[in-house]
């Protein structure tokens, strides 16, 4: 099949879904407690994807030339019946590659049924080791064991080379990443470094407080020498790196300091089935009531065709030239 590709000529080959907006974290870059005043500011339940109408989606995007699929949220293991969706998606034909993002908190009652499931892979977010740090950073909530636990059940399941996900912020975890990266050596998971990010609206983003990954490569590597990895596919996020002692890898996924548009492939569904070609878009297409309206595969499959070749983002490039303080879907939203 010819890929799909937009008017960059960058192929459609991943989608992440949203699979709700909650989250049992309160993590200051993503949806911190403050800003959550009032109510209705998570979509009530009858507003969200259905598990079919979920699948539906999946297998039109599968047909697309889709392979990989990327389960995130909020939390999606505080989705009322997760695993059955995990279920189902899972046998979807074409599909290779299906991966949750989670913090890992409820990842000791899920795991194993998660591995039964068919899930693929596992990304868990981490900020730090140091319970102090962890706790501001995650508006209080959670703990450091709790998250250390997740990944042990998740290892335990036979889930291998986890990726572990951090954000870096100055003068929040800075300090705290060697101890981390030192953590993880030699046990096959990657740690990826994470540019905190301009995304939504709440997070009182400030450029100052990003840490370039070059500093961060700097005094990595000062301690255990590294050495660049190829990528595997032209898409990746994230710049990856060996440790030269054989002690495995590490990534660096820099949006600020080295954006990586050129080659993104990534769609985006969120929980209530807006479509959205980049992160940051500030508009995204309505899909939900036309799938209750009875829209058939083929219809969903030319609407998808026509956005996606005629999609021109490339945010992360532009940001500089951009006016500052556009409106962004909050990140919790839109899918991490
Ligand atoms: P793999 O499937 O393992 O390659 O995952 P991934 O690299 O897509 O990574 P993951 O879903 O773990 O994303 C890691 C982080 O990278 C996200 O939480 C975001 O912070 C950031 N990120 C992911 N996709 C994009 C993107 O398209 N644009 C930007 N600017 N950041 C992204
Ligand atoms: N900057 C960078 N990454 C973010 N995430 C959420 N908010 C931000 C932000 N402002 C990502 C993190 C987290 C995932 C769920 O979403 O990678 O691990
Ligand atoms: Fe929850 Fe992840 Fe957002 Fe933290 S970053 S509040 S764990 S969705
Ligand atoms: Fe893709 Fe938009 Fe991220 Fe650039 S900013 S990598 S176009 S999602």
């Amino acid at each position: 099949m010819m890929p799909l590709n937009d008017t960059l000529g960058r192929p459609l080959k991943d989608l992440r879904i949203s699979v709700l907006d909650r989250c049992n974290l309160r993590c200051t870059y993503c949806m911190p407690e403050a800003s959550l005043h009032g109510q209705g500011v998570f979509l009530p339940s009858h507003h969200l994807l259905s598990d079919g109408e979920i699948e539906f989606v999946v297998r039109v995007f599968a047909g697309l030339g889709v392979h990989k699929v990327r389960l995130t949220g909020g939390e999606p293991l505080l989705r009322p019946g997760f695993i059955e969706l995990v279920n189902r998606l899972a046998p979807v034909e074409g599909l290779t590659d299906l991966a949750l993002t989670t913090n890992a908190v409820l990842l000791p009652r899920y795991a194993v049924a998660l591995k039964q499931a068919g899930l693929g892979r596992i990304t868990v977010s981490l900020d730090s080791l140091d319970d102090a740090v962890f706790r501001e950073m995650a508006g209080e909530r959670g703990s450091v064991q709790e998250v250390l636990d997740g990944i042990a059940a998740a290892e335990n399941a036979g889930f291998k080379q986890l990726k572990i996900n951090t954000v870096v912020q100055r003068n929040s975890n800075d300090h705290a990443v060697l101890d981390l990266v030192a953590h993880f050596r030699n046990t096959g998971h990657t740690v990826r470094l994470i540019e905190f990010m301009d995304v939504g609206n709440v997070n009182h983003w400030d450029r100052e407080l990003v840490v370039p990954s070059a500093e961060l490569l700097k005094s990595i590597h000062d301690q255990w020498p590294l050495r660049p990895v190829a990528r595997q596919a032209a898409s990746e996020t994230a710049r990856r790196y060996e440790f030269v002692d054989g002690a495995g890898e590490i990534g660096f996924i820099s949006s600020i300091t080295e954006p990586f548009c050129g080659d993104c492939s990534r769609a985006r569904i969120t929980a209530d089935g807006v479509f959205y070609s980049c992160l940051f878009a500030a508009r995204g297409t309505e899909l939900r009531d036309k799938i209750r309206a009875g829209l058939s595969a083929d219809d969903l499959a030319a609407e998808l065709t026509g956005l996606w070749s005629r999609r021109a983002d490339r945010y992360s490039e532009l940001r500089n030239r951009l006016p500052q303080h556009q409106r962004h879907v909050e990140m919790y939203r839109m899918g991490g």
